[in-house]
């Protein structure tokens, strides 16, 4: 099988960790080219040192190379409430010995669409970084496959009643984004609910090996949300993109026309998915997940398979 080469445009952020432990656990299938890194769920210093902390943890190399620190437009909205003070509260992480690369992420995202015949982004996270990519070199287009993001909603919000965190952060961006003609897989907040893991399945995590030891101190923090209002399971965000690329059967995919709000006084960041003008459609929205066991299986497992890999 071919390898796909993927690039992870990140924030992190416990759900792209765990969206990053999951590719790791398939080189097979996925190669890393790189990890470029942007201003969202906290500023681009600490999500940046994040990243390249559990890569240390992992012992992982990996060229992380830093981009915006704000949006095109609008002030930074850093999230400690779901993330904490650091970005990625709850794991006791190593200092880092994978340090960034000399290169601003836009220059790496061109220098790697230069290099290969075809890349994949994916999106987890505010698309300052994509935007000015799109924007700067838009003869680059045709080498992208897709890009695959965690973003937007059909019809709810976590950061207002209707706009996901992602797109509210930098509507600009995720406006020059989906309109780029580029081809885009979307994962929004619905199908990331439809796919939540369990909380006794994390808690069980706890003591199976060192990989799986940090996902569960990882997710313990993240699950604290849902655990206080006695929901059984919560969603990983970031981990849907990445388990669509690992499993794209387990997945029912909708064309759709999908418009970004980057004005509206309520509405800032809204996603306004038009799934019967599929004529004019600029994404395949993941409407559905055949199978969640499934797919919480394939999540643990990928934690395994990481953990005797390293
Ligand atoms: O709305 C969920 C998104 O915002 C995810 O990318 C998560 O990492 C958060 O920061
Ligand atoms: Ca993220």
């Amino acid at each position: 099988m071919e390898k796909r080469k993927i690039i992870f445009d990140c924030d992190p952020g416990h759900d792209d960790i765990m969206a990053i432990m999951n590719a790791l656990a398939h080189p097979e299938q996925l190669e890393i080219l790189g990890y470029t890194t942007v201003c969202g769920n906290n500023y681009v210093d600490k999500v940046t040192r994040n990243l390249c902390q559990v890569l240390t943890a992992l012992g992982k190399d990996g060229k992380v190379a830093v981009g915006y620190d704000a949006p095109l437009v609008l002030d930074p909205d850093p999230q400690p409430a779901a993330h904490g003070e650091s970005g990625l509260d709850g794991p006791t992480l190593p200092e880092p010995t994978v340090q960034p690369i000399n290169q601003h992420a836009v220059e790496f995202l061109h220098e790697m669409a230069v290099k290969h015949e075809k890349i994949t982004i994916v999106a987890l996270a505010p698309l300052t970084n994509i935007a000015v990519f799109l924007k700067t070199w838009p003869e680059l287009k045709e080498k992208i496959e897709c890009i695959t993001l965690m973003g937007g909603s059909r019809s709810s919000g976590n950061i207002l009643p209707r706009a996901e965190f992602n797109i509210y952060e930098d509507p600009h961006a995720a406006k020059l984004v989906f309109e780029s003609g580029v081809p885009i897989v979307m994962s929004d907040i619905e199908i990331c609910l439809e796919c939540a893991t369990p909380h006794t399945m994390i808690d069980a995590l706890k003591g199976q090996g060192k990989v799986q030891d940090l996902a569960h101190d990882i997710l313990q923090f993240f699950s604290l949300y849902n655990r206080r209002r006695n929901v059984p399971q919560s969603p990983v965000f970031d981990l849907v993109p990445v388990m669509h690329m690992l499993h794209p059967e387990l997945f029912v995919e909708k064309p759709c026309k999908v418009q970004i709000e980057t004005a509206g006084k309520y509405t800032q960041g809204m996603t306004i998915v038009d799934d019967a003008d599929a004529e004019h459609a600029n994404v395949r929205l993941l409407g559905h997940c055949v199978d969640v066991e499934a797919y919480n299986a394939y999540f643990m497992e990928n934690l395994k398979i990481l953990n005797e890999r390293i």
